[in-house]
């Protein structure tokens, strides 16, 4: 049982993003020096996906173009002769990778958009990632739905991904609740989207990874409308749990939310620390800034 296939809903309008998001999607705004989406695809692809289905909206154009040969720069840049320039833009989407389009007439909720991908998947396990959640893995550690893929591999069943989220928080999340099999592992018994403090029946938060088995179409296309009028994954991963084992794995690794400002300007801090070439500059930069 291998995870070929990942979605990545990219249809939503990022309104909690406007202006930014008015005539672009928000997973290509940028962290450092790479789109959101990009670092979502990468991850996928570490975990040994080659199907990348992106379920677009009505700005798909600037994510199409950015995973597709850029002809016209490559030449340039190879007639400059900045190889290394080259690879950069060459390495977005290697040889062995396909992008497949659908597109998401309405924007009905993220299971809505899950469910337009459906005949490109077809009755196999697959992958869903939320690019605005942008994961890194522990230091020299593997990638968040890698270390998802290997617990699928053991149990065969859906995982998604959890962590702790605060109290007051648990309106933005959906929330699971289960029966501890390990340190990381819930057998998850109950899901709820986005509960109020007082009825949340636990506080970890389903962060934007998921690995499902198809039976979840079924179930998210015959799901009434949910949580603001939306259709919701969660309430198809709800109706999966009548049938199917579900477990929600504690990633190793930190989330940033990046389709909010605060999140998107910490990742952008964080990365740019990290990164090999900006990061002594810039925490020089930061070290000086009187604050
Ligand atoms: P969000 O809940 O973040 O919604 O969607 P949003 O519309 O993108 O952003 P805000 O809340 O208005 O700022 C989570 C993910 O699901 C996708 C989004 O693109 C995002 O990656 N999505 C959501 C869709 O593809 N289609 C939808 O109908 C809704």
């Amino acid at each position: 049982m291998m995870v070929n296939k990942a979605i990545f809903p990219v249809a939503g309008l990022g309104t909690r993003f406007l202006p930014a998001t008015k005539a672009q999607p928000k997973e290509m705004l940028p962290v450092v020096d790479k789109p959101l989406i990009q670092y979502a695809v990468e991850e996928a692809y570490a975990a040994g996906v080659r199907e990348m289905i992106f379920v677009t909206g009505r700005h798909k154009r600037p994510i199409e173009d950015h995973f597709d040969m850029t002809f016209e720069l490559e030449v340039a840049l190879e007639q400059a002769g900045k190889r290394e320039l080259l690879e950069v833009v060459r390495s977005v989407k290697p040889d062995d990778m396909e992008c497949i389009y659908v597109r998401q007439a309405q924007a009905l909720g993220l299971g809505h958009a899950v469910l337009c991908a459906q005949r490109l998947v077809g009755n196999e396990p697959f992958a869903v990632l939320l690019a605005d959640d942008l994961m890194v893995g522990p230091q020299g550690g593997q990638g968040v739905l890698k270390q998802m893929v290997e617990q699928f591999r053991e149990w065969r069943a859906s995982i998604l991904a959890v962590q702790e989220v605060p109290a007051e928080h648990t309106k933005r999340y959906g929330i699971v609740a289960g029966n501890a099999v390990n340190e990381q592992l819930v057998d998850v018994s109950r899901i709820v989207e986005k509960p109020d403090p007082e009825v949340a029946p636990s506080r970890l938060g389903v962060a934007g990874r998921y690995i499902l088995t198809p039976g979840v179409f079924h179930e998210i296309a015959n799901q009434p409308r949910g949580v603001g009028g939306e259709i919701q994954l969660t309430d198809g991963i709800a109706g999966l749990l009548r049938r199917e084992k579900v477990f929600a794995y504690r990633y190793e690794g930190k989330r940033y939310d990046c389709g909010s400002k605060e999140g998107f300007l910490q990742a952008n801090v964080e990365l740019a620390l990290a990164h090999p070439q900006l990061g002594p500059g810039f925490r020089d930069y930061l070290q000086k800034l009187d604050i």
